[in-house]
């Protein structure tokens, strides 16, 4: 596992870091030019950063990647907010959005949340498990950001509204509830397997690998999601990875380097 701790630069951010620092119980720096002055040749693997575009987790290796952030008021996601197809896209046709249906969907492995927005975007009301301290930290606050973004973008808002985050582990999450269906669509996205790649947005998602881990348990999530789902559970896999436990699906749908592996319960209502 890396190492990690909290830096705040600005004093602005000084009781949010204070009390990241403690939720996380890790320890918290106020510059990295005092830990190395310190005699500490090295601050940590990572930082968590609380500046004013949110917090942001950062490599102290020089060149290694840029600040793993959730952003959902500009960038990627705002991008496919506005132009990513609606419910042409492969995710909306597996999940079985429709101008007639707007399922309630559980996502089981929130990570940092994008599949989550687009579904929300979409009109789904979504809720959102994630047990990650750090992941999770950095999704909250995203939403938290965006949700004052919304002040000012009613339709940002109105998707803010629809998403709900716990910090939990999903199988813990499940297990606890009734065994019958919790939600009408249940969708996970584990880890994919670690693979060699040296992109520069490659490295970000190595630098996840190592503080999430290889999501070993998916396989018990799948059995369990497929208990209380109401009409469907959706998986999503890289382009050519194994079926998740080696269970074939009812059916599965291309996205452009992903699949979204398909197991149908019952009839979506139409
Ligand atoms: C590949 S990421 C998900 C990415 C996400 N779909 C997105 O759009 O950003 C997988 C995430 O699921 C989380 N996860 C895996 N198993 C989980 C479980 N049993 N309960 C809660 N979170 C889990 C991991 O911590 C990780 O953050």
């Amino acid at each position: 596992m890396p190492t990690i701790k909290i830096l705040c630069s600005d004093s602005a951010f000084q009781l949010q870091a204070e009390s990241l620092a403690s939720r996380l119980n890790l320890p918290l720096l106020d510059s990295l030019e005092n830990e190395l002055n310190c005699g500490h040749t090295k601050v940590a693997d990572y930082y968590l950063e609380y500046a004013s575009n949110g917090l942001s987790l950062r490599s102290t290796i020089r060149g290694d990647h840029g600040p793993i952030r959730c952003d959902f008021t500009s960038g990627a996601n705002t991008h496919r907010r506005k132009y990513g197809g609606g419910n042409g896209q492969a995710i909306a046709k597996a999940i079985g959005v429709s101008g007639k249906f707007t399922p309630k969907v559980l996502d089981l492995t929130a990570g940092m949340g994008g599949d989550s927005f687009v579904l929300a975007t979409l009109g789904c009301q979504m809720l959102l498990l994630e047990r990650n301290i750090i992941v999770h930290s950095l999704l909250d606050d995203g939403l938290q950001r965006a949700d004052v973004a919304g002040t000012a973008d009613s339709e940002l808002a109105a998707i803010i509204g629809r998403i709900e985050l716990l910090q939990a582990d999903a199988i813990a999450y499940l297990s606890g509830l009734p065994p019958e269906p919790c939600s009408d669509i249940i969708y996970l996205d584990p880890m994919f397997p670690e693979r060699k790649k040296s992109a520069k947005v490659k490295k970000e998602m190595q630098a996840f690998h190592g503080i999430v881990g290889a999501d070993q348990d998916a396989s018990e999530l799948l059995d369990l999601a497929l208990s209380r789902a109401r009409y469907r559970v959706v998986v999503k896999r890289s382009g050519a990875a194994r079926f998740l436990s080696d269970r074939a699906p009812s059916y599965s749908l291309e996205g452009k380097s992903t699949r979204f592996d398909v197991y149908a319960r019952q009839k979506l209502p139409s």
